[in-house]
């Protein structure tokens, strides 16, 4: 391995994904990869009625078809133990209210499961399903959020308090406001990996899974509530991940049917879900429609801002999450009130997606402050530098690092602010109208606790070992490049096993908590093998000890690939080889836990997103020019992936600007599109250049690495500056979610 390669404070030769060969080559195993012998297949029926009951169910055919094996419902289910405690709805979802399948013959949504065929082959499974008679007592359904805002509701669990700081509605008095109300519809994670889970019993209460979750230890704890088992007994599998955007933040009901099937055939079953079922059965970004009151003085400072949100959740669990709550700090405003309602509706219940609420909640806050800055004949980012909070105006303390107005200088200067008019529809290139915009982001810089085990090999191989998991951004390239600075290890030497709950216990993949919360226990396990190290060679006898330099700390070393060195007197060195041999070690081992302290600080990453677009006056057609991300996320620990990160987030951000819907048709309570041809997401031609831009300064309290959470920022933000841009071409304000052609002619 050549030096240069190495991960170096300049960050200018980045080290590239660790498992990038592994996934572009196929040799990564995704969930239903895995080789178990003697498989069998499941595939799930579902409901064609949204709400009701089922009256009768006629499987014998589908039992007697070639290949079948069992065919599960709720007349046959094997009693799930964890079932029969009673429901808790003020339990967030992922502490386990789920949907009990083929509990009763109660049809909660549209394509709930009432079937599972097991068969020994997916088509024999498939073909099954399709002869499967049900016949229902129907009952009205509500699917549509817009026509039950009567029956919007407090939240009875978390964030049911509202909001008030300051004066209540105080922009009514501002010279200068806006009232608008913005609507963002239903939207689907999609990602490339498919729902699939293989389960095996191992014996009458042991069990094994390799399934697509975001979280090992996650999905272990739901298996132990179902399933009553000693958590000991579980194992559950997961390193990567085809993708998930926070579909894989809980157990779902298809993955307790495939293990409640294994255990009724007596054989390790694999379940993969349709594409069709992953619009039903997996949550989704939930539908809601905000409302957002602004207003200001002439001069441009804000007075007050009101922020209601209104989204849907299922009938059967209460899904929240932050939509609101950027409100509460984003600017320095003396009166800000925000309201959280949820209505419940007759289909699956909600899941996070990518830069969960937050995302929802800034595309209405930044949509509006754009809207303010029109009225006030200033400058979008003008508006916002005037309105800067240098402190949290919600907790009332210091921001831990904030560095977001660099990131409005840079991502203006990288986009070409300059040339952006004041006015709208005033820059035209032929027939296409040319806009700018721009919208800010947020998120909590969140870090959890992990347990990580570090084993220094005497040929300076190091292995790294934590259960966390991977859905794509690089958890094993951060690690490694954490410990590669840390040990002075070329990146090649360092081994990293994750993904399964037979390793020391991570967090979930989730919220942007991995780098600081897993990486900060790779610091500290590198730090303290330092310290052994050091230990071992000021040990009488030790080299160190003979050139006069007893008492070495980790600090006075020089740690290399695979030796160490006096740092004043470089020439005094040993290797790990004679090292470990003198004190007859075969490896140095240790596991530690580590986790963040509590800090008189707000911790939040931050993010601008800028956009110069084109719209055709004629058809409506908008193409994106250019995307410039910048991002205030600490130091980038990975800045390849980091970057990478960023670039996926903004597509992410352009399907639910411009794209993405799920469109139910309400008399029957289903999904039309629920399909990736009518459904859409942005492919390739979709996608300009986008330039990443980092600040890149440590932040002193998050974590060791100074670091701040980033997958979500990549998106929080985006849809905003597409649309605000699409203003400033058109002159036309669209508040209503995705901003297809037609709401443009
Ligand atoms: Mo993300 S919504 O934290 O997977």
């Amino acid at each position: 391995m050549e030096k240069d390669f190495f991960f170096d404070k300049k960050q200018n030769n980045p080290i590239s994904r660790v498992d990038g060969r592994a996934k572009v080559t196929g040799t990564a195993t995704y969930a239903a990869e895995h080789k178990v012998p003697n498989l069998v297949y499941g595939f799930l029926v579902g409901s064609t009625i949204a709400k009701g009951r089922i009256k009768s169910l006629d499987t014998k055919s589908a039992e007697q078809a070639p290949g079948v094996l069992a065919v599960i419902t709720h007349v046959n289910a094997p009693k799930i133990p964890g079932y029969q405690t009673g429901k808790d709805p003020s339990k967030p979802p992922t502490a386990g209210q789920p949907l009990r399948i083929f509990y009763n013959n109660e049809i909660l949504y549209y394509d709930q499961p009432i079937a599972l065929i097991i068969a020994d082959s997916y088509e024999r499974a498939l073909f099954a399903a399709k002869l499967v008679k049900a016949q229902y007592e129907k009952e009205a359904h509500q699917t549509n959020l817009k026509t039950n805002l009567s029956k919007a509701r407090i939240p009875s669990g978390p964030r049911k308090e509202d909001y008030n700081r300051g004066e209540a509605d105080a922009y009514k008095n501002a010279p200068v406001k806006i009232e608008q109300e913005y609507y963002h519809p239903v939207e689907v994670h999609n990602p490339m990996e498919l729902g699939s889970i293989i389960a095996r019993w191992d014996g009458p209460d042991k069990v094994t899974v390799y399934t697509k979750t975001q979280g090992v230890e996650s999905t272990r704890n739901s298996i132990k509530d179902a399933f009553k088992l000693n958590p000991e007994n579980i194992t559950v599998q997961a390193e990567h991940i085809g993708g998930a955007f926070g579909m894989g933040l809980r157990t779902w009901p298809y993955e307790i049917a495939a293990i409640m099937g294994a255990q009724k055939v007596g054989k390790p079953l694999k379940l993969v879900l349709h594409r069709e079922q992953m619009f039903t059965n997996v949550g989704y970004r939930p539908e809601t429609i905000q409302k957002v009151s602004m207003g200001a003085t002439a001069d441009g400072k804000l007075v007050g801002i009101t922020h209601e949100a209104t989204a849907n959740t299922s009938t059967y669990e209460e899904f929240t999450e932050a939509t609101v709550n950027i409100t509460q700090f984003m600017y320095a405003c003396p009166n800000v009130a925000t309201r959280y309602r949820l209505v419940p509706l007759n289909v699956c219940t909600p899941i996070w997606m990518r830069g969960p609420g937050e995302a929802t909640g800034a595309f209405a806050l930044e949509s509006a402050m754009d809207e303010l800055a029109h009225e006030l004949k200033l400058d979008p980012i003008e508006f916002r530098l005037r309105n800067h909070s240098d402190t949290d105006p919600e907790h009332n303390r210091p921001w831990s690092s904030k560095h977001l107005k660099e990131c409005y200088q840079m991502g203006a200067e990288k986009i070409g602010w300059k040339d952006r008019q004041l006015q709208p529809k005033m820059v035209k290139d032929g027939d296409w109208l040319i806009g700018y915009g721009m919208g800010t982001g947020s998120f909590g810089a969140m870090r959890w606790v992990a347990t990580v085990k570090g084993k220094l090999q005497p040929d300076g191989k190091l292995l790294l070992q934590c259960s966390v998991n991977d859905m794509g951004p690089g958890t094993a390239t951060m690690m490694t490049v954490v410990a590669s600075e840390a040990m002075g290890l070329a990146p090649d030497k360092i081994t990293i096993q994750m993904g399964s709950t037979k390793l020391p216990p991570g967090p979930m993949q989730g919220g942007s908590n991995v780098t600081s919360t897993v990486g900060s226990a790779v610091h500290d396990v590198c730090a303290e093998l330092k310290q052994q190290i050091a230990a071992l060679a000021s040990k009488t006898g030790s080299v160190f000890h003979k050139a006069k330099n007893p008492d070495v700390k980790a600090e006075d070393l020089i740690f290399s690939d695979n030796s160490i060195a006096l740092k004043k007197n470089p020439s005094v060195k040993v290797s790990y080889i004679d090292l470990f041999r003198q004190n007859n070690l075969p490896a140095l081992e240790l596991t530690k836990e580590s986790k963040g302290q509590e800090q008189p600080y707000s911790m939040y990453s931050f993010s601008v997103h800028f956009v110069k677009l084109r719209v055709h006056p004629a058809t409506g057609r908008i193409k994106i020019d250019h995307v410039v991300s910048c991002a205030d996320a600490g130091t980038i620990v990975s800045p390849k992936t980091a970057a990478s990160q960023m670039i996926g987030g903004a597509v992410g951000g352009i399907g639910m600007a411009l794209m993405e819907e799920l469109v139910v048709d309400h008399r029957f309570g289903r999904p039309i599109n629920n399909n990736l041809a009518d459904y859409h997401v942005p492919v390739n031609a979709d996608i300009p250049p986008i330039d990443v831009l980092f600040v890149n300064k440590k932040d002193p309290f998050t974590n060791p690495m100074g670091s701040k959470g980033l997958g979500e920022i990549a998106l929080v933000g985006m849809a905003p500056a597409i649309a605000n841009a699409v203003f400033n071409a058109t002159g036309k304000r669209i508040r209503s979610l995705p901003i297809t052609p037609d709401k443009l002619i």
